[in-house]
Parts: structure tokens; C-alpha cells; sequence
């Protein structure tokens, strides 16, 4: 009986249980047997890992987090910073394939985004059978259409912006509202657009302090006497570096700089450059936005990746990664999956339909 391992790397995202649920049930099926690994990579050189059967897997597809655990930094690294391929060493290349050999697993699913993917088209091309599916709630592989996770951060968000407007209004303020995203906008412009903010600072497109302030005065002269924006942790002004932070245990082994503080900066530069002109307030929605169980949209999605992860499994198709494409399940090559990153720009749909409503974008 062939021994599949899975292994989910990375921040979690909702859906990632639906996805391993729906891969050992469909899987069992067809006589394979699986092994979940614990905290990602690092369970596979540590040979850490549960056997994952029916019983492991019942009633968890709709709970948030995952029942393997995971990190995002480790022995593993892929990927450095979103950005340069990081080159695994040889021998802990050849640890994994050693360990892998000796539990007996044939070929592995591995759920991850831009990073864990990376580090899978190492371990692919050392030898070892992968099927990669797509996970990340930024939403910004340029390779699938839309990663699980997503539309319930954007519902998370969108909830989120209804009560701050309500508050708002009451008190006359400015309200900030900081998102996660890391380096493209998606879930603010979503959630942004969804959630009437006026305002939406996302990467993608550098704003400018002067023209925000003015956005803002000029809100307040027609009688706006509040103002909800939606800053993309990334979010940065023309000139600026992105805010980061780096605080708690192991942060040094982490591949990807910490962004935090964008939304707080910029409070801050408002006051500075109109001083008690505003009243302020800022909510960073942090992990709220991946905690918690996965929307219909989310289960749904999930459920397609893990099932189709075991019929190209199945099909052989190793060394390629489950796809979305055009609403249909497909499989493209790992390699190319992890070559750009899908950014918004002045094509994006919910852009455009946010600038013609009068949204401030920089
Ligand atoms: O990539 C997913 C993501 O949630 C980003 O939006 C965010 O920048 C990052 O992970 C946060 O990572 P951590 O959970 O390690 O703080």
C-alpha cells in the first residue's frame, strides 16, 4: 500500500484542515495510506509525524489552524524575504530523502505558498515525489486563480469595517485599520472596496502624506466628519521603507521580515503634519484575520485542492502544483508557480470600480 506524507508549512490559513481532510478521504479510497508531519518540514527531518486516518480527520474541515501544527522558519528555507530562491543545503536534502525512505512514504503533498513551495522544487528535484497545493490568505501567488484563506480574511476585514464605521461616525473620527497581506494589497482592496472604506493604502501603489491629509480636510469640509482607511501592512509612502518589527523568541531563524507598525506610523505622520486637526485611532486586525474556521467559499475551495492533489498524485503528475484556473482544477509546474507574485494594478477590477467610487488610493 503506497504511504503518502503531507506536509503544511508556513502561516496557516483557513481551509488547510479541509484540504488535508479531503485528501486522506479521497485518498483512503483508493487504498493509500497517509502520514500528516508535525510543524512542517521540521517534522519530516525530525521524523516527527502522525498517521492520518478516517478517525484523525473527521469533523475537522471546518475548524480553523491546522491538527499538524505549523512554523515558518526552520531548516527548510526556500525562499528569502519573498524574494531570491534560498538554496537548501545537500545534507539536509539528503536528511529529508533519508527520512522519508525509512517511514516509507512515496511521495508527499505539501501545502504551502511562495516559500514552502520553493523549498518543495528543491526537495522535487533531489528526487522526491511532490504535489504541491497552494496556501497563503495574501491570495498572491501568481499561479492559481485564489488560495483558501483569502475570502474569509476578507470577510474577517469587511465584519470588521462595519463596526469601526458605526464607531467612527459616532465620534467624528479617523479611523486606521491595518491589515495583514505582507506584500501585496489584495486583502485590503477586497475588503477595502466590501467594507465602504475611504481610504485604501495598499503596496502596490506608493502614497503620498500631503495628498492624504488634503483627502482627509477635504472629507471634512463637505461634512465628512469621519474617515475610515484601510492600510495594508506593507502600505508604505513614496521614499519610505516598510515599517517592520522583530520581537519574541527565534526571529532570526525567520526567512521573512515581520511587518507591523504601518498604520500607526502614518496616524502619526498625519498628526505631525496636521496637528489636532483630526481625531485618531488606529486597529491593527492582526491574526483574527487567519484564525477562526473557513467561510463556505474557503471549505469549498479546500476541499477542490486536497481532492485533486491525490488524482494528479494519482496520474503521477509530480514535481507540479494544484491550480485554479479559469474556475477548473489543473496542475502546473511547481517551478513556475513560484516565479512571480500577482500584485494589484491599475487593471485590477475592484480597483478600478473603488477609484470611480472616489476612493483614496495615494
Ligand atoms: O503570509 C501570510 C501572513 O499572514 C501575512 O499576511 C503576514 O505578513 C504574515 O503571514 C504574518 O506572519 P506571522 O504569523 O509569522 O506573524
Amino acid at each position: 500500500m503506497r504511504k503518502i506524507g503531507i506536509i503544511n508549512s508556513g502561516g496557516d490559513a483557513q481551509g488547510l484542515n479541509a484540504v488535508i481532510a479531503s485528501a486522506v478521504q479521497t485518498g483512503i479510497k483508493k487504498d493509500l495510506k497517509f502520514v500528516g508531519f508535525i510543524k512542517g518540514w521540521e517534522g519530516m527531518l525530525d521524523k516527527n509525524y502522525i498517521d492520518l486516518g478516517a478517525e484523525q480527520v473527521r469533523g475537522i474541515s471546518h475548524v480553523g489552524g491546522t491538527i499538524l501544527h505549523t512554523v515558518n522558519k526552520g531548516r527548510f528555507v526556500g525562499k528569502q524575504g519573498g524574494g531570491e530562491m534560498g538554496k537548501i543545503p545537500t545534507e539536509i536534502l539528503e536528511l529529508a530523502k533519508k527520512n522519508l525512505e525509512e517511514i516509507g512514504v512515496d511521495s508527499l503533498l505539501v501545502i504551502g505558498g511562495d516559500g514552502t513551495l520553493s523549498g518543495a522544487v528543491q526537495l522535487a528535484d533531489y528526487g522526491v515525489n511532490i504535489i504541491g497545493v497552494p496556501k497563503t490568505i495574501d491570495n498572491d501567488l501568481n499561479s492559481t486563480e485564489q488560495t483558501f484563506g483569502f475570502s474569509t480574511a476578507v470577510d474577517v476585514v469587511t465584519e470588521a469595517l462595519d463596526r469601526i464605521h458605526t464607531t467612527a461616525v459616532s465620534h467624528d473620527r479617523v479611523i486606521f485599520v491595518e491589515t495583514m497581506g505582507r506584500n501585496v494589497g489584495w486583502i485590503a482592496l477586497h475588503a477595502g472596496l466590501a467594507g465602504g472604506a475611504d481610504a485604501i493604502l495598499i503596496p502596490e501603489f506608493e502614497f503620498e502624506y500631503e495628498s492624504l491629509v488634503n483627502f482627509l480636510k477635504w472629507r471634512k469640509n463637505i461634512g465628512r466628519n469621519y474617515s475610515v482607511v484601510v492600510v495594508s501592512e506593507g502600505a508604505k509612502a513614496k521614499n519610505e521603507g516598510v515599517a517592520t518589527s522583530s520581537v519574541g523568541a527565534a526571529e532570526k531563524d525567520r526567512p521573512e521580515i515581520k511587518l507591523a507598525g504601518a498604520s500607526d506610523r502614518i496616524m502619526r505622520k498625519i498628526d505631525e503634519l496636521a496637528p489636532e486637526q483630526f481625531e485618531m485611532r488606529n486597529v491593527v486586525l492582526g491574526h483574527i484575520q487567519r484564525g477562526g474556521s473557513p467561510n463556505a467559499q474557503d471549505r469549498i475551495l479546500s476541499k477542490k485542492y486536497g481532492s485533486y492533489a491525490i488524482e494528479a498524485l494519482l496520474e503521477g503528475k509530480f514535481g507540479h502544483m494544484v491550480s485554479l484556473q479559469n474556475g477548473k482544477m489543473t496542475t502546473i509546474p511547481i517551478e513556475e508557480a513560484v516565479k512571480g507574485v500577482r500584485v494589484v494594478n491599475e487593471e485590477t477590477p475592484e480597483y478600478q470600480t473603488a477609484k470611480r467610487l472616489g476612493v483614496f488610493f495615494n
